[in-house]
């Protein structure tokens, strides 16, 4: 079975609405479960699988997600691409909210986390090249099919990691902003890194949902949940456009 593309999602985002003749599989793999079904269907014709990061209920925080077994499992289902849909805050002027960016690079400030396939005694030891996380030809292609759906998207960015639940102090962002990071997300990794060693293509669709703390005009600004949530709806508005141009329609 061939899949075209498999999209994660992130917070905000449970389903993919444009999915036609929906099957779900619940494959189980050598790392153990993902968070939830993969939902395989078709969409501009295309096959297409769907695999909600936090589970449909939102149920796993960000360091509690088996990043491993998602990503092996849409690779068991004859997944070759991957686009990861991640819900941010933005950190640097170009990325307000309801902004969506195809960021090209990313730090990791995660810890803790089972972050390579490396992990069991006795595995193959990999240093996979990492210098470009997301894979250029899928970002030119996600550009291009925005590009040509007119949807606006920010070419580029920089994507920070940070382990979470909770949101950064304006200290943390600041050094972010210092260290050269335009967003920042609890998601990123270790799941860029693990899609490099499954030689899985991968680009991450960012959805900034809200200023990261003491970053937007009001630096006193409380991040909550409820604007979270919209900004991520409005900006969710262009991505069906998005997938469907990036599909071939
Ligand atoms: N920080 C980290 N992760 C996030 C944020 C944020 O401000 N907004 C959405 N995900």
């Amino acid at each position: 079975m061939t899949i075209e593309l498999a999209v994660i999602g992130g917070t905000g985002v449970y389903a993919l609405g444009d999915l036609a003749d929906v099957e779900s599989h619940q494959p189980v793999t050598r790392y153990g479960a993902p968070s939830g079904p993969v939902r395989v269907g078709t969409c501009a014709g295309k096959r297409v699988a769907f695999l909600a990061r936090h589970g449909e209920g939102h149920s796993l925080p960000p360091h509690t997600i088996n990043y491993r077994a998602n990503l092996a499992a849409l690779k068991a289902l004859g997944a070759t691409r991957v686009l990861a849909l991640n819900t941010v805050g933005g950190i640097t002027e170009r990325f307000g909210p309801r902004v969506l960016a195809c960021p090209d690079q990313l730090i990791d400030y995660t810890w803790g986390r089972v972050s390579t396939l490396c992990e069991e005694p006795g595995s193959e030891v990999l240093h996979v090249d990492f210098g470009a996380p997301y894979t250029p030809s899928l970002r030119r292609d996600v550009i291009a099919a925005a590009q040509r759906a007119q949807v606006a998207l920010v070419d580029g960015g920089c994507y920070g990691a940070t382990q979470g639940p909770r949101l950064e102090t304006r200290a943390e962002i600041e050094r972010m902003r210092r260290d050269g990071c335009d967003l920042v997300g609890m998601t990123g990794m270790p799941e860029a890194g693990l899609a490099r060693e499954l030689e899985l293509d991968y680009a991450c669709l960012a959805i900034v949902a809200n200023w990261a703390a003491g970053a937007g005009p009001d630096a006193s600004e409380i991040i909550t949940l409820q604007d979270v949530l919209d900004n991520v709806a409005a900006a969710m508005e262009g991505v069906p456009r998005i997938l469907r141009t990036l599909l071939g329609e």
